[in-house]
């Protein structure tokens, strides 16, 4: 057994800090909260690792991109970047995330929004929304759905309509990553310490996400280079880079931990996307290794022969010497990241590992 001492050696401390040292606004400033999603980086990891290995003009390939956390932080580094993910909301979320919007067209589109309520034209019949979905909260994200047709920005709106039904569905608010039965009573709420209602309305988050999207997008417009983004929608087993790699820097999922596609099931069937489940690597540990290594392995194609790979893993279970050696990697080094989780029902300690590959 490893020693407190030896373990806390290879702790890397710049990688590790308390939520309660590293405020929730900051580790969700301007674009990286325009939608929630569980199993992200701090995008304060992506900047420790952007400025360690990587200059401005690199080429930063993230082959299980998510919600674009590696895209963003590599735009505003300066950095070229690009990534891929077998979600098709994960890639509208990056798309969204690193967009270039014109400040009077996203006003004109925000007075498009907001012009008097109009009823929804088309009744959904859909037996998602139905359950999950108080009837006029279903008539409000409905409506709203169908104004976005006219605007010029109609993937943030997207978003924005995303975000609401994720809020506004009859989920317990201790729950919304994963709900199992919609509520239709009054429950205590373990997040807010008191009792609870079921959500009977869209239109208030509707009207708050507007408004908060606008200043998110703003603000990142605020921080971000000229640099390319390029986001491919896909299997990372058959996709590659725009061109040469100088950074790899990804998280793969675990197995058996986050379902990607399910945690935002709402937007699927709102917005009528493609869902892709049986191509998400980690829904089992069948296979994972295998499929992993593929990926990284066609990543090492790209790689320059200077490139490196950084690789955020939970790998408790010991996977990963095998998979980085069947992908014909060589482990630089390994170090032990501390996430200290304070808030929420999910607190407590973890670690998580960072390795350091090369080709
Ligand atoms: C741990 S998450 C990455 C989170 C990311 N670092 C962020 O900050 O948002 C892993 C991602 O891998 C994606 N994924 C799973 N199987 C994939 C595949 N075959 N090809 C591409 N992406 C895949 C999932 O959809 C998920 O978004």
């Amino acid at each position: 057994m490893q020693t407190q001492a030896a373990l806390y050696q290879e702790i890397d401390l710049e990688l590790s800090w308390s939520e309660n040292e590293l405020p929730e606004r900051e580790r969700t400033k301007h674009v990286h909260r325009l939608h929630p999603y569980l199993g992200k980086f701090v995008p304060q990891l992506a900047e420790v690792f952007l400025r360690r290995h990587a200059r401005p003009g690199n080429l930063i390939w993230d082959p299980f991109a998510g919600s674009g956390t590696t895209l963003v932080e590599s735009n505003a580094f300066g950095a070229r970047a690009a990534g891929c993910d077998v979600s098709a909301f994960n890639c509208l979320l990056m798309r969204v995330k690193t967009s270039t919007y014109e400040p009077h067209a996203l006003l004109a589109d925000v007075v498009r929004l907001s012009a008097p309520e109009t009823p929804a034209k088309s009744a959904s019949t859909s037996p998602y929304l139905k359950r999950w979905f108080a009837p006029r909260s279903v008539g409000e994200l409905v409506a709203f759905r169908e104004r976005i047709a006219g605007t010029e920005y109609p993937e943030l709106w997207q978003v924005v309509l995303s975000r609401s039904a994720r809020s506004a569905r009859l989920a317990r608010h201790d729950d919304l990553d994963f709900p199992a039965e919609p509520v239709q009573q009054e429950y205590f709420c373990h997040k807010h310490r008191r009792v609870c209602r079921p959500v009977g309305e869209a239109e208030k988050f509707l009207k708050r996400y507007v408004r908060d999207a606008v200043q998110r997008v703003q603000e990142f417009a605020d921080v971000r280079s000229s640099e390319p983004v390029t986001v491919l929608h896909g299997d990372a087993r058959e996709l590659d880079p725009p061109g040469p790699v100088d950074l790899v820097l990804t998280s793969p999922p675990y197995p058996g931990l986050i379902d990607y596609h399910e945690q935002h099931a709402y937007a699927y069937e709102l917005l009528g996307l493609e869902r892709r489940d049986a191509d998400e690597i980690g829904r089992g540990v069948k296979g994972y290794c295998e499929d992993v290594a593929a990926v990284l392995a066609r990543a090492r194609r790209s790689l320059r022969r200077s490139g490196k790979m950084v690789i955020v893993v939970n790998d408790r279970r010991g996977l990963y010497d095998g998979i980085l050696s069947a992908a014909g990697l060589k482990l630089e080094d390994r170090s032990i990241r501390h996430v200290n989780r304070r808030t929420g029902r999910r607190r407590g300690e973890f670690y998580e590992e960072v390795l350091i590959a090369t080709p």
